[in-house]
């Protein structure tokens, strides 16, 4: 739905789609640049035509706290993501289902049962650092990767460290790097390359593993069913118990489905998060050492909710979640009826990405917002619509209490007990990873020793 009045980017769609997908960086600075606030743009290849983007607070606020009502949100237009979640998971569907399915899994993510998993962050962390060798160069990604997928294996699927687990695990990890690169994530936006031409053809890799997957999912799926114990908190066996409003249980579809969604969801971003941290504490002297005096602050005893409630810790995670956003858009919202925005006006059915990555990018909101500055966010306090990492609304991330929990605990414990640096002096960029941003480099490290 074109509005003559919404600039849109210069330069032919087609060349602009293929700059968005394989260097979105770029592409959005560069519309920035032309088109500050508000731009229209043909297609991002999200399986849906024209969208708005925008990247001004007001608007962002006037969509998303009108979710539900002046807006929609609709799962089918995250369709991009069905080869690796399914059709059926919190991410997909879309109305009553959506809002009764969020209520069934958020739960898991916030308060109390954060405390439960407190320990665990720590103890996963530090097992995952003591494994490097005094010198040995690594990539932190691949590091925090291998952390933040056992800790949501374990938080979704309870404590399990049978061989099926590990498989899981380790498919998990082959098919999100798989899609990993900016080339590979082409598949994703032409959905006319996803074509199986055997097994070493790039989308026949990927759904031969997909398949594998999903047998050792399902038959953990099953055996679940057949052994339901009630005192068990995970997810799985929350999901398993779980009854919708006419009294049915999920099917073994469902739950695949759900468990796929919130296992790639909840450890893809967050271990690049982690990532990005490390990056900037080591990048920058003056930020590891102020840090550093905060964490020896503690005490050895202290407990995972002390050190999660350290200021300028909580500093250094916003900071690198604004500079370094891991997701560039919300998902879409759609008007339901005629609105006026920021004095345009937008018909029914007009389709709106809020723009993080140029949110967080704004000179008014943040001075100099390239340079990293964890005092910005103890200096001032931002509005959710201006600080929008987890997005806000109906689809805010369910996730969004755990990442930033995980975040703080597995940097604080990695700087506690060990000593790190960075392997080479050259900036870090961030880079395209499937449908969000990257350390181009994964981050690449010495691990000096412990502390
Ligand atoms: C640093 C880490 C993370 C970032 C930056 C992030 C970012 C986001 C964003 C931007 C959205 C879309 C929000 C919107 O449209 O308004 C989202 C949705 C979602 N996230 Fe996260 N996320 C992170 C971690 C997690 C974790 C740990 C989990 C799982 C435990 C998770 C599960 C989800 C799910 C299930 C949705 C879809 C919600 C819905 O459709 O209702 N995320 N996330």
């Amino acid at each position: 739905m074109t509005n003559a009045t919404i600039p849109k980017p210069k330069g032919l769609t087609a060349i602009r789609r293929l700059e968005w997908i394989l260097d979105p960086v770029t592409y959005l600075e560069r519309t920035k640049a032309d088109t500050p606030d508000f731009f229209e743009e043909d297609s991002l290849g999200f399986g849906y035509g024209s969208v708005i983007i925008t990247s001004h607070p007001e608007a962002l606020q006037f969509i998303l706290s009108r979710d539900r009502k002046t807006f929609d949100a609709p799962g089918e237009l995250n369709s991009i993501l069905a080869p690796i979640l399914g059709d059926n998971s919190v991410i997909m569907i879309s109305g009553d289902r959506h809002k009764e399915r969020r209520q069934l899994v958020a739960p898991a993510f916030h308060g109390e049962r954060l405390d439960v998993y407190g320990e665990m962050i720590c103890e996963l962390t530090r097992a995952a650092a003591a494994t490097l060798k005094p010198g040995e160069p690594f990539a932190a990604r691949n590091l925090t990767q291998q952390v933040s997928l056992q800790i949501i294996f374990k938080v979704v699927f309870g404590l399990d460290e049978s061989l099926r687990s590990q498989q899981i695990m380790s498919l998990l990890t082959q098919t999100v790097d798989s899609l990993g690169s900016p080339f590979a994530a082409l598949m994703l936006f032409f959905s006319s390359l996803q074509k199986d031409l055997g097994p070493w053809s790039p989308w026949g890799k990927i759904v031969r593993m997909r398949s594998q997957l999903d047998e050792l999912m399902y038959a953990e799926i099953r055996e679940r069913l057949a052994t339901a114990d009630p005192t068990r908190t995970d997810i799985l066996s929350m999901l398993i118990s779980a009854r919708t409003e006419s009294g049915e249980a999920l099917s073994e579809q469902e739950l695949h489905d759900e468990l796929m969604a919130l296992l790639v969801a909840g450890h893809e971003t967050t271990a690049t998060a982690i990532a990005w941290v490390m990056y900037w504490v080591h990048k920058q002297p003056e930020v590891k050492a102020r840090l550093l005096a905060e964490l020896d602050g503690l005490g050895p005893e202290a407990t995972p909710t002390e050190i999660s409630q350290l200021p300028y810790l909580g500093a250094v995670c916003q900071e690198t979640l604004r500079r370094s956003p891991v997701a560039m858009f919300t998902f879409p919202r759609v008007a339901q009826e005629p609105v006026t925005l920021m004095g345009q006006s937008f018909q029914p059915g007009s389709v709106f990405l809020g723009c993080i990555f140029l949110t967080h990018q704004r000179e008014d909101l943040y001075p100099n917002p390239h340079d990293f500055r964890p005092e910005r966010f103890l200096e001032r306090k931002f509005s959710p619509y201006e600080f929008i990492p987890f997005g806000n609304g109906s689809r805010r991330c369910v996730g969004a209490a755990l990442a930033q929990y995980e975040l703080k605990l597995a940097v604080a414990t990695m700087l506690r007990h060990y000593q790190f640096r960075l392997a080479s002096d050259r900036p870090e960029m961030a880079k395209r990873r499937g449908v969000t941003l990257a350390p181009a480099q994964g981050v690449p490290m010495i691990f000096v020793g412990e502390r």
